[in-house]
């Protein structure tokens, strides 16, 4: 790798400071009003909230529970979905993570909030059992 690329891919190595999960809605990923399917929007939004609670607690981590999701708003199908996570609270061994789910229109990139909910992890040491996380600031 020349010095030029490293320069030009740096910027990718600085830690985001929350998780984003970006996609464009496909058809198999459609309920039969055409919109988005709710399993679907949840399954996504318990990935962006894992991938937030490991960086978090850089160990094994689970989800326990799912607080609250609202579906507020359809994402249709050909728009980007983009959900963004971050731990707003931490326990003992557990973290609270706020998610929001928005759609973006392709061509005139209007946003919308589509959804919004809160995951519960724990953290688990190599024989399941919950340990320690950082506390935050
Ligand atoms: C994760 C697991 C090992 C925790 O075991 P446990 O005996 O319930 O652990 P604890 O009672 O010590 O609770 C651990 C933490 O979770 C919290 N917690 C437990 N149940 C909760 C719930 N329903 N909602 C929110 N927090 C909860 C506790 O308050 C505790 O938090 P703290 O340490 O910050 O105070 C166990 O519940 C498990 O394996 N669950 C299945 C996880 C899984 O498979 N998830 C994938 C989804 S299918």
């Amino acid at each position: 790798m020349t010095a030029a690329d490293t320069a030009l891919h740096a910027p990718a190595l600085v830690p985001p400071p929350e998780t984003r999960i970006t996609e464009v809605v496909f058809p198999q990923q459609l309920n039969h009003h055409g919109t988005l399917f709710g399993g679907e929007a949840l399954s996504m939004m318990d990935r962006a909230a894992f991938v937030a609670a490991t960086r978090h607690c850089r160990s094994e981590a689970v989800t326990i529970a799912v607080d609250q999701v609202d579906y507020v708003a359809p994402v249709r199908h050909g728009e980007i979905v983009e959900v963004l996570a971050r731990v707003v609270g931490t326990g003992r061994t557990s973290m609270t993570v706020q998610v929001s789910m928005v759609s973006e229109e392709l061509l005139s990139g209007e946003r919308r909030l589509c959804g919004k909910g809160r995951f519960v992890f724990v953290a688990l040491d190599d024989a399941g059992t919950p340990i320690p996380v950082p506390q935050l600031a």
